[in-house]
């Protein structure tokens, strides 16, 4: 049993209140420095994925995700959506009119294509034109301290398209700590009983295996799968996010990523 507590010593109150001032009780600047350690900036990210426009649920839930992230506690070094961000409707300018929404976001984005972003209905080219005209362009980086981060379109690699494919390895500095996003992991997808290869051609899954097992490579962030899953390729992790769609039952989610001493982590936001 909890014994009743009386003070009445006011310097006790006194040394309260002087603890608060000096540490806070909460964490209340992103950009703060992690103590200690005067170069190591705290950065944060959110990664959206597989936002699948073009359903009332799915647009509802990514405006709800826009709603939490611009209203965050603190503030974020960027947004990336790691593909699928329609559902073989590109060309339907109801859908193109709802992906705009993305433009939203207070923090800078990064939006890469997926698989079903041109499956079909369009060429790369266009969609290259089209994700540049709206969200800015992939295929580039984000430096952020001796952090880089790399928005690469793996599409035309993971389906054996050379001719436009681009190189990961121009874009990779391996003097700096390197997270690579993309959309369809490397990995062997698992469902309905049976292992499914996401990557279809050996010789370009066994090239991409070598080129992020570069020195500097930290971490691989992708989408796709629809769930939560870990993987690694060599000594690089590999997570695939849940998604904004609601395909197979799934709850929407997406997560807040933190790296803070050199260590990566995150957080699933699942959205009511
Ligand atoms: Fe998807």
């Amino acid at each position: 049993m909890y014994r009743k507590f009386k003070l009445k010593n006011p310097f006790f109150y006194a040394l309260i209140v002087f603890y608060f001032s000096i540490f806070g009780c909460s964490e209340k600047n992103p950009t703060e420095k992690v103590p200690g350690r005067t170069n190591s900036k705290i950065i944060r990210f959110v990664q959206l994925t597989d936002l699948h426009f073009g359903y009332d649920i799915h647009d509802k839930n990514t405006e709800r995700a826009i709603d939490i992230i611009n209203n965050l506690a603190y503030s974020i070094d960027f947004v990336v959506v790691t593909g699928d961000i329609f559902a073989d409707n590109i060309l339907d300018p109801a859908a193109r009119k709802t992906a705009s929404m993305l433009k939203k976001i207070k923090f800078p984005l990064h939006v890469l294509p997926g698989n079903h972003d041109i499956n079909g209905v369009l060429n790369w080219a266009e969609v290259h034109n089209y994700f540049k005209n709206l969200f800015g362009k992939y295929n580039n980086y984000r430096d952020i301290g001796d952090w880089r981060f790399i928005f690469y379109n793996s599409e035309p690699l993971r389906t054996g398209d050379m001719d436009h494919a681009f190189d990961i390895e121009k874009l990779i500095d391996n003097k700096k700590n390197n997270i690579i996003f993309h959309h369809a992991p490397c990995v062997d997808d698992f469902y309905r009983g049976k292992i499914h290869s996401v990557w279809r051609h050996k010789n370009t899954s066994e090239m991409w295996k070598r080129s992020i097992s570069k020195a500097g490579v930290k971490a691989v962030i992708t989408g796709h799968l629809h769930r939560s899953e870990l993987h690694y390729i060599n000594h690089v992790p590999v997570h695939s996010a849940p998604s904004i769609a609601v395909y197979w039952g799934r709850q929407s989610a997406f997560r807040i990523y933190t790296i803070r001493e050199g260590k990566i982590g995150f957080q699933t936001i699942y959205i009511q």
